[in-house]
């Protein structure tokens, strides 16, 4: 074994060499590795007794893609190309051995050898388009002609990898090895050299392309397809248009303009963010007072009391990793009723194609219902899921103080109660945390993990783990009324109620923010939930909008009525005159000017500032570790727009200083608490720094 570079090493056995690269955690394709790649493919080519190649990896993955630390900063060479090419080129057969994940520029160098095996759990895969960028190494061109143009629309706009059969189907990969994945390369190896096997060579096979040039409607009927999921993102449609130049230009023109793309998408704020996400994501799970090697509890079982909107969705996710569930109601009827839920949702799921009914009734054989919670004693969390009281929360604390087993967590999903008080009434607040799921829970990637005064170090890193095991993405938050997403939303609650109160119909308000990225405005929002939420008919006095539309007869989507009408058969929303009366009315009792001059651009900073105010005021309070993590939430909880990072991260784009000197010149018309600014946004703006130059912090 002779070390190349410090990340990769070159091996003969027998007539093959083996070049080994080994660059923990995922292999990414940083300086080391390219460099080790170029060398070793160099010597092979000129070394006399190495008839044939084998390319892997040491550790859990095949190159999982470019060093995204390194994006962004002065590129180092030898980029890929030359290793790229020295590969292509090598004059003996080339064989890449996949474990792992292959993915971006690690498919890239992969499709650049002559033949690719896999292991069997292999994945292959151009994420690029999740970063905001495009394959930058030969993807969208080399990926169309060895599977086809409609597998690699796929593959690259849409960024989902693919497993080792469907690999093995559409071309991308020659073989499965079962059993040690090096030997069987080699094995192979052999094999082909011993057929004289040809030196097969992606970029010059243009049988796939020539077929998609008999019909290019592909294309069109691709980018219909993913038109509003990908509403407002640039990197998608670049994808596509890169795939649909395979048929009208040569591969080496193809690679120029890819590369050009690639830089234009990685200059722009879209990637940044992107990327910035990406890393926030990974962060977010990381508590800087609890080291990574703390000792975790086993969490093998689940017990979930309440079988409501969140008991029955959040026992899915648990049942969908495999982790059995005891799920306990008051009475036998609640119970049916929920367990009737958990069932339908997976009937749609197998209907959809997405279970096969096998898999629904494997779920629900791991699932235990019953109405007597001693059967807790016998798990190793549980989490509470009922109706939002305090009295009850504290007694039922108190009963399962007495039931679960020691070392147990105990767990609520309070929306908005003290999470400090809950724990006060057990004799171990060190057990308890928060986690706090978004609905549809079974759906919604985001958890919050409240921790509270007393919990653990253990039993949050656990908890954290938890998350991951059932593919959440956590954001550990501190006790406050609403935590960190639902106290951020009420701050834009005002703000978008205030403006209409001025004059600015609902479906402006709505429209901007959808404009912006939001998957819906906060009227349609509010229509959707129910107006009637917490509306009690024998005690209204249009003390709200809400109230009084709901007084005229409007509840939301579920009557065909609420801040717009309806359609009865497609459901599509118009505006409504007489709820612009309804408004009108109410702000003429407050006492509001009307106005006809708000601008998109006036409603997009009264929606966002107070958020981005209230962010920062979290922050202060030692109620949320890092200013990525307040981003974290509002992506996976509210569907902010990726592209715009987060919240925190969009008001660093604007500028800390624009974003003071417009709350407070908001502050100075408009009044209101949401408006003084937070003293962290004037110091940083004053010194010329950035949330994201603070240090991480303890939630306290
Ligand atoms: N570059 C640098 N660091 C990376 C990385 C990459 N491409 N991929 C992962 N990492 C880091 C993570 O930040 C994390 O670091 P941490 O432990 O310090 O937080 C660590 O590797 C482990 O990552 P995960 O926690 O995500 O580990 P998982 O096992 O859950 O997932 C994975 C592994 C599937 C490889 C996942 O990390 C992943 O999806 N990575 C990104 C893959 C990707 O987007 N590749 C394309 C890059 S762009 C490109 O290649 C451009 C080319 O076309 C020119
Ligand atoms: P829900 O009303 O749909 O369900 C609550 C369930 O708890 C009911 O089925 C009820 O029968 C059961 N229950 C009540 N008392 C019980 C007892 N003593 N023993 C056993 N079961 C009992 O309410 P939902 O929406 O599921 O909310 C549950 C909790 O989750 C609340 O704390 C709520 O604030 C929180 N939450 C709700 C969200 C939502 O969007 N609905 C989002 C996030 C959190």
């Amino acid at each position: 074994m002779v070390a190349l570079t410090e990340m990769v090493a070159l091996e003969q056995r027998g007539d093959i060499a083996l070049i080994l690269v080994d660059n923990p955690p995922v292999n990414a394709l940083s300086h080391g590795v390219r460099l080790g790649l170029l060398k070793g493919f160099e010597q092979v080519a000129a070394d006399d007794s190495v008839k044939g190649v084998v390319l892997a990896c040491r550790g859990r993955t095949f190159i999982a893609g470019a060093d995204i630390t390194e994006f962004g900063k002065p590129a180092k060479t030898p980029g890929l190309e030359e290793p790229q090419v020295a590969m292509e080129n090598c004059p003996k057969p080339v064989v890449a051995a996949i474990h792992g994940t292959a993915l971006g520029g690690g498919l890239e160098i992969a499709m650049c050898a002559h033949y690719r095996v896999g292991a069997p759990a292999a994945r292959y895969g151009q994420p690029e388009v999740k970063l905001g960028l495009i394959p930058g190494a030969g993807g969208t061109q080399r990926l169309p002609r060895v599977t086809g143009v409609a597998k690699a629309l796929e593959m690259c706009a849409i960024g989902d990898p693919i497993g080792s059969e469907e690999a093995l189907a559409t071309g991308l990969i020659d073989k499965i090895i079962e059993g040690d994945l090096i030997d069987g390369a080699v094995a192979y190896a052999e094999e082909l050299v011993a057929a004289a096997a040809p030196l097969k060579k992606i970029r010059d096979r243009d049988e796939k392309i020539d077929e998609a040039r008999a019909d290019r409607s592909v294309f069109d009927a691709f980018r219909k397809r993913i038109a509003r999921k990908t509403r407002n993102f640039e990197a998608p449609a670049k994808n596509v248009d890169l795939i649909e130049a395979t048929l009208d230009v040569s591969f080496d023109e193809g690679i120029k303009q890819e590369q050009a793309a690639f830089q234009t998408l990685m200059a722009g704020r879209q990637s940044e963010a992107q990327r910035y996400y990406f890393f926030s994501e990974r962060e977010a799970a990381k508590v800087p007072d609890i080291p990574r090697e703390t000792p975790l509890r086993d969490v093998k079982s689940v017990g979930i009391l309440g079988a409501g909107t969140m008991g029955g969705g959040i026992a899915m996710n648990f049942l969908n990793a495999g982790i059995p569930v005891k799920i306990v109601e008051r009475d036998k009827d609640a119970l049916d009723r929920g367990i009737d839920v958990v069932r339908k949702n997976y009937q749609r799921s197998a209907k959809s194609g997405r279970f096969t009914m096998e898999q629904v009734e494997e779920r629900m054989s791991l699932l235990e219902p019953g109405t007597d919670k001693s059967v807790f004693g016998e798990v190793d969390m549980v989490i509470e899921a009922v109706f939002e009281l305090m009295p009850l929360k504290k007694t039922i604390f108190a009963e399962l103080d007495g039931i679960a087993r020691e070392g147990a967590i105990l767990a609520t999903n309070t929306s908005a109660l003290n999470v400090n008080e809950i724990a006060a009434v057990t004799k171990r607040p060190e057990d308890v945390i928060g986690t706090h799921f978004f609905s549809p829970a079974n759906v919604m990637k985001l958890l919050e993990i409240v921790r509270a005064e007393k919990t653990a170090p253990d039993v949050l890193a656990t908890t954290l783990k938890v998350a991951k095991a059932i593919g959440k993405v956590p954001a550990v938050v501190g006790v406050a009324p609403g935590f960190v997403g639902n106290r951020m939303l009420a701050q834009r609650g005002i703000e978008a109620e205030t403006m209409i109160m001025e004059g600015a119909p609902p479906a402006q308000v709505d429209s901007v923010l959808y404009g912006f990225g939001m998957p819906m405005g906060p009227f349609a929002m509010s229509d959707l939930a129910g107006l009637d939420v917490g509306w009690d008919p024998d005690n209204t006095s249009s003390r709200t909008i809400r109230e009084a539309l709901c007084e005229s007869g409007r509840r939301g989507q579920k009557n065909g009525r609420g801040y717009y009408t309806y359609d009865p058969e497609t459901r599509a929303p118009t505006p409504d005159p007489e709820v612009l009366e309804i408004i009108r009315g109410f702000a003429e009792k407050r006492g509001v000017a009307h106005r006809d001059d708000i601008t998109d651009e006036e409603i997009l900073d009264r929606c966002l500032l107070p958020m981005v105010n209230m962010g920062a005021k979290i922050l202060e309070e030692g109620k949320a570790m890092r200013s990525s993590d307040i981003d974290v939430v509002w992506v996976n909880g509210y569907g902010w727009p990726v592209y715009e990072g987060g919240p925190m991260f969009w008001a660093e784009g604007q500028g800390l200083d624009t974003v003071a000197a417009k709350i407070t010149a908001y502050g100075a018309k408009l009044g209101g608490e949401h408006w003084e600014l937070s003293p962290l946004i004037e110091k940083l703006a004053s010194e010329g720094k950035s949330f994201q130059e603070l240090e991480p912090q303890a939630i306290r």
